[in-house]
């Protein structure tokens, strides 16, 4: 196909949850403007509606509307958080600073993934759950007044870093924290600085003063690189064109798809860069491209971890052997990415393996054909949507509709791209 046009993405799922928890968190009247629509941001709203906050509908293009207590009240239910391991982990971390108990559950995907990564921080911090080693939803959480935490991360992870400094904030507390491989995405520091907390990065360490307060606020969302990156997919393997994706946000710890691309031989590049609420926001250019092979260092993973699907699809179709070190944290993500990723590009005729925590993928020439299996995970859905876009591919993907967890109107989307191509 050739693509072209400007797309605007839907708004970024990481700070949606976000600004959504901490204006339930202010006290008074809040306004989120291009909030994400998605199932996820969904699970985030109806959540805090149960813990007291007045949140009108979701929709798109409709700026949000949060009336927050400046606290959270007591759940007459238990909460339900759908597919969002976001919606999880930072509302323990909200919930740890409030003296009452509520349950916590989760999809089938979801419960299966690890919370005591957050939980037993937590639990040094003050917060009481049951089971007592809380390893997996369902469980319940008592807060309390919480002690200052000084932690030692497991594994980068923006969950744990946003959930642990939610408590901090909420509880009143100091906490310190280190992220033992790279950086993960930054959003919870830099919102929380927005509200003049004080918060230090230096050599991998996250130092959070109580010293702020979340009042209430009028913010915009910017359009999801998540998001953004399976468009800019979809580009590099078109034969023609040039595709803009606007209002995308380009914060650092979220692009190293970008740079690895560079790397790839991918023409792609991000102009007109300009802040938005302590974020810089552009537009994402994309051209079809030739691509090669690379090795993606342990230590970039964290600022790509959600991309690793898509560049995944596009190694299969570069010249060589790419390889992504370290990336065994997938095993945990919405469904066991990492061997979902090895096993879909078999299934469609590239090859790729497993060693150790390490994916290798052999680009291949001939177009794709195959079935894919999902387990219900959105970027499993959307980057082998997009591999399904070469000439000549033939593939089909055993849910679709799971791409509305992140991506409303992804199919719409791709198809829209290269209808403006022709
Ligand atoms: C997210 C962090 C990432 C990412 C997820 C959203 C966030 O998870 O995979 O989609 O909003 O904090 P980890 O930080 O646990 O790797």
């Amino acid at each position: 196909m050739k693509v072209g046009g400007l797309i605007r993405v839907p708004g970024d799922k990481s700070i949606t949850h976000r600004l959504l928890m901490l204006a339930a968190m202010a006290r008074g009247v809040s306004y989120i403007g291009g909030a994400l629509t998605s199932l996820d941001a969904r699970s985030t709203a109806a959540c805090l509606r149960r813990l007291g906050a007045d949140i009108s509908p979701l929709r798109p293009g409709s700026v949000t509307r949060i009336a927050g207590r400046g606290r959270l009240s007591r759940p007459r239910t238990r909460l339900h958080c759908g597919n969002a391991g976001t919606t999880a982990r930072l509302l323990l971390g909200l919930l740890a600073a409030h003296r009452f108990e509520t349950e916590l559950t989760g999809d089938r995907s979801l419960r299966r993934r690890p919370m005591a990564r957050v939980t037993v921080p937590l639990g040094r911090m003050g917060a009481r759950f049951t089971p007592g080693n809380a390893p997996t939803l369902p469980l319940s959480v008592r807060g309390g007044t919480l002690a200052p935490l000084r932690w030692d991360l497991p594994v980068s992870s923006a969950q744990i870093k946003g959930s642990l400094l939610f408590a901090g904030m909420a509880g009143g507390v100091e906490v310190s924290l280190l992220e033992p491989g790279g950086l993960s995405r930054d959003h919870s520091e830099r919102l929380l600085r927005a509200f003049g907390f004080g918060v230090e990065t230096r050599d991998g360490r996250v130092e959070f003063a109580p010293s702020g307060q979340v009042t209430p606020f009028d913010a915009q969302v910017p359009g999801d690189p998540s998001s953004a990156a399976f468009l800019v997919g979809a580009a590099l393997l078109a034969e023609g064109g040039e595709l803009g994706l606007p209002g995308v946000g380009v914060n650092p710890t979220r692009t190293g798809f970008l740079e690895v691309l560079s790397r790839m031989g991918a023409s792609v590049e991000v102009h007109e860069v300009e802040d938005r609420f302590g974020e810089p926001v552009g537009t994402i250019y994309a051209r079809p491209s030739a691509l090669r092979h690379t090795e993606v260092r342990a230590s970039e993973i964290p600022g790509l971890v959600d991309e690793v699907p898509l560049l995944s699809v596009l190694a299969s179709r570069a010249e060589g052997t790419t390889i992504f070190r370290d990336v065994g944290e997938l095993r945990v993500k919405e469904s066991d990415r990492l061997s979902l990723i090895a096993a879909n590009l078999r299934a469609v005729g590239a090859a790729a393996d497993v060693v150790g925590n390490d994916l290798h993928v052999q680009g291949a020439a001939p177009p794709p054909k195959g079935r894919i299996r999902t387990d219900g995970d959105h970027r499993l859905a959307m980057a082998f949507a997009v591999l399904g876009t070469v000439r000549g591919a033939r593939i089909s993907i055993d849910d679709k509709d799971c791409a509305d967890v992140s991506f409303p109107g992804f199919f719409q989307a791709l198809r829209e791209i290269g209808k403006r191509g022709a």
